[in-house]
């Protein structure tokens, strides 16, 4: 999206944003992640930063560049990731695009763990990770004024995304179907609805950055009219 100066309509406003997976180490040499290929994250990034917003972009690894006029924060691991977006506060909006890993490895080896001939596999031990949307939507001192979260379901869309709108302390959730027959993992389009707790919001198939500068115009209304 293009904005002139004077109509730029984020400027002043502090944005942070989560994108890519996280990776949660095994050992040395192996890990556990999640799949995303961080475009929409990214996309949203750039399209609050071109409305003029001061954004900070806590990702994890991806193979997309860092986008032009934003502070990007690599990260690893959910436990970093967390990290990285308290350091970011306070903010006026987060938008929580990650597909952050759930669980982690107990324990990281700091040996590479080996094949022992006789003995099978290793068992893996998980432990659950933070969440980091609900602790930015339930922050006591720092909460942002707009928290957005994403709910990338394959089933159950609406009903999964209304809990994860009540449970975190989101006031919008971006839910979208990702069913391997959409195409939208790893894919250029998105399908999404927006839910909110006074209703839902579907919006037709559009471009990932076309989904994002949609969402950020959306985002700048909901701050004026709060303003106003
Ligand atoms: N999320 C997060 N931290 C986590 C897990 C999820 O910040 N540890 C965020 C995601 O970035 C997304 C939203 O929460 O904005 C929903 O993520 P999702 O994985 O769909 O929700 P979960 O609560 O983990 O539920 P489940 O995976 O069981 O569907
Ligand atoms: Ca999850």
């Amino acid at each position: 999206a293009h904005f002139d100066g004077a109509a730029k309509p984020l400027s002043g406003r502090k944005v942070v944003v989560t994108s890519g997976p996280t990776v949660e180490p095994i050992d040395p040499v192996r890990f556990l992640a999640n799949r995303s290929s961080g475009k929409q994250g990214h996309a949203i990034a750039a399209a609050a930063a071109a409305a003029g917003a001061e954004v900070t972009l806590v990702s994890g690894p991806v193979s997309l560049g860092d986008p032009a006029g934003v502070r990007t924060v690599h990260v690893e691991t959910a436990r970093q990731m967390l990290a990285a977006v308290e350091a970011a506060l306070p903010a006026d909006v987060a938008v929580m695009a990650a597909a952050v890993a759930d669980w982690r490895p107990a324990t990281e080896t700091t040996a590479k763990m080996k094949k022992t001939p006789g003995s099978g596999p290793p068992a893996l031990t998980l432990v659950e990770n933070p969440d980091i949307l609900a602790t930015i939507g339930r922050h006591e001192t720092l909460r942002p004024r707009l928290v957005v979260g994403f709910a990338a379901e394959t089933n159950d869309l609406i009903a999964n995304a209304t809990g994860k709108l009540t449970r975190k302390g989101a006031d919008w959730i971006v839910a979208n179907d990702v069913s391997p027959a959409t195409g939208v993992m790893g894919g250029d389009a998105n399908t999404v609805r927006i839910v909110r707790a006074d209703g839902v919001e579907d919006w037709p198939t559009l471009s990932k950055g076309d989904v994002a500068a949609r969402l950020v115009a959306a985002i700048a209304e909901a701050l004026s009219k709060a303003d106003a």
